[in-house]
């Protein structure tokens, strides 16, 4: 399997001075939003500083979005899995240069080819980032389908193939984390749900995704229990409406959708992938340490009427 690391080689920026108490975790982040020397207005747990990062489906859409989070939020290294190694390896270098047009240097980028539906392609693709980067401190798995078919008309490979990608997709990227998690101390593992877990979508049909979605939900409290006391935390992300590939796909015929949705949605606008930066970094950081078992909906309103 082909994969590239990347580094940033561009000439260090001018260190400013530093008046912070945690320089390790305040220093990235601090040169990458302050031109003062007043300390950064954030609480030090937010920041990523020192994390490796894995993302599923981080070469587009909302898991490339939480990786751009990462980044700004200082991550050490982030491998980016996705299908394809071309987008896998094209994002991880889009991100190099985003990384480096931020002045963040000495970040390092894999992109990884894995099908998530596959226990051995997914285990391939731990090993190398464990070979590369040697730990793994957060991990999310956002890569995921949906498809609107009738109940009566669903075809039963693609229902299969639904259920093998979101459920059983994100319970192999959860079990490998947490296998290369427990030994070296614990981490936090984000499954990116829907609001569909929780309300069923009108108009479109697409009963065995809102299905796999309540699945996966259920699936990080349960995983929650069972690693509780091995320090490693697993949540859940429940984005409502988000403005993605994934949603123009079924947008682009047909605007009125678009419309109904935002009807629907107490907000009245569907949300843009950073709307989620917030809650994935409070999730993949040290600000949620006493949480796990959660679930997070981001979703304009949407589930509460
Ligand atoms: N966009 C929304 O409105 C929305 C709302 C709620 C939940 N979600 C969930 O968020 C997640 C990301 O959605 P998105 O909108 O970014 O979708 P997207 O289609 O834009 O991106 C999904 C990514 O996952 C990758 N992927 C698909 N199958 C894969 C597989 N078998 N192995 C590895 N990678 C695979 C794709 O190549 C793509 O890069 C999904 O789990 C989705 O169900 C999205």
């Amino acid at each position: 399997m082909a994969s590239r690391l990347l580094q940033i080689s561009k000439t260090r920026p001018q260190a400013l001075s530093l008046r912070v108490s945690s320089p390790v975790v305040s220093k990235v982040v601090y040169r990458r939003f302050n031109s003062t020397n007043a300390p950064p207005r954030t609480l030090p747990s937010f920041s990523m500083a020192g994390k490796v990062c894995l993302v599923t489906g981080g070469a587009r859409g909302l898991g490339n979005e939480f990786c751009r989070a990462f980044v700004q939020s200082g991550c050490t290294s982030l491998a980016v899995i996705d299908l394809k190694q071309s987008e896998a390896t094209n994002a991880a270098e889009e991100l190099s240069s985003f990384a480096a047009s931020n002045g963040l240097n000495d970040v390092k980028f894999i992109g990884i080819e894995c099908d998530v539906s596959s226990e051995q392609s997914v285990q391939k693709a731990y090993a190398e980032v464990m070979e590369t980067y040697g730990r793994v401190d957060s991990v999310v798995a956002s890569a995921g389908i949906v498809e609107n078919y009738s109940a009566f008309d669903y075809p039963v490979d693609r229902i299969k193939r639904l259920y093998d990608i979101n459920v059983h997709g994100a319970f192999f990227t959860a079990r490998e984390a947490a296998r290369n998690m427990i030994p070296q101390g614990g981490g936090s593992i984000v499954l990116v749900a829907s609001m569909s877990a929780n309300i069923i979508n009108i108009p479109q049909p697409q009963t065995p995704y809102n299905a796999s979605k309540a699945a996966v939900k259920h699936m990080a409290a349960s995983l929650a229990v069972e690693w509780a006391k091995k320090g490693v935390r697993v949540n859940s992300l429940s984005p409502g409406y988000m403005l993605t590939k994934l949603t123009k796909t079924i947008l682009q015929n047909d605007q009125e959708l678009k419309k109904t949705w935002e009807s629907l949605t107490p907000m009245g606008r569907m949300g843009e992938p950073d709307d989620l930066s917030g809650a994935i970094v409070f999730l993949a950081s040290d600000a949620s340490k006493f949480m796990t078992g959660s679930e997070i909906r981001v979703d304009g309103g949407y589930c509460i009427i």
